[in-house]
């Protein structure tokens, strides 16, 4: 196996094991959502429409910088904004997309997730934003994506689910499901009464002192 080969076959294991954690941590379900890695030009990404539990290594697809697939092989129909990313953050090697409960129930109502917890951190700023409408697998909805991560590594889709960007496939989930228990536990504020405007949140100069602190704490890779 050549080095390349090697490197396919580990990454592609890994998107497949996350893909089925994200199942196992209540954050997606069915076919829903996709997972992918920054791989030689572009990138290594699920197929659509695949159980997780049904893929292999050979069903994840690479989707090389101008977005085209392998010959034959069909790749997750949300490849333009995975592709987006890695092309406007090179520091972003793993973008995950679910349609995880709590963050779509506040996508729904098109609700950026306040810094009611200091880990609103971990996605790079004092919010979690969320992006408008736009049809799935769409260059609009692509583009309202980059538009929400320009100073984020995840945010909100209205009336569809959430993404997450990182540095490895591993931390990309560790924060996709950090974006789901800050969604839920903004939802059960909004439930026990408070209004959006009067919720309870930290200043943005102490979620400054947080992020700097997350340099060194956390998953390191
Ligand atoms: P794919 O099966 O094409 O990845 O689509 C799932 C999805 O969640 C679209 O937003």
């Amino acid at each position: 196996m050549q080095p390349n080969e090697a490197t396919r076959a580990l990454l592609s294991r890994q998107i497949i094991d996350a893909c089925l954690e994200m199942g196992r941590l209540g954050i997606n379900q069915g076919t829903a959502g996709n997972i992918s890695s920054r791989f030689q030009d572009g990138m290594l990404i699920t197929p659509t429409s695949t159980p997780y539990g049904e893929l292999t290594e050979d069903d994840i697809v690479f989707v090389d910088s101008r977005g085209v697939p392998e010959t034959g092989c069909l790749p997750s129909t949300e490849w333009r904004f995975h592709l987006a990313i890695y092309q406007h953050h090179h520091d972003r090697h793993a973008v995950v997309h679910n349609h995880a409960p709590y963050a779509t129930s506040l996508a729904i109502m098109n609700r950026a997730i306040p810094a009611v917890h200091y880990m609103i951190a971990a996605a790079g700023g004092t919010d979690i934003p969320c992006a408008p409408y736009a049809t799935y697998g769409t260059e609009a909805l692509s583009l309202l994506v980059v538009t929400a991560l320009a100073e984020r590594k995840a945010c909100l889709l209205q009336h569809h689910g959430m993404v997450a960007s990182e540095v490895s496939i591993a931390k990309a989930l560790w924060l996709a499901n950090e974006v789901e228990l800050l969604a839920r536990w903004y939802c059960q504020l909004l439930a026990c009464g408070y209004q959006p405007e009067t919720t309870p949140r930290l200043p943005a100069e102490e979620i400054a002192v947080v992020k700097a602190k997350f340099n060194s704490y956390g998953l390191r890779s």
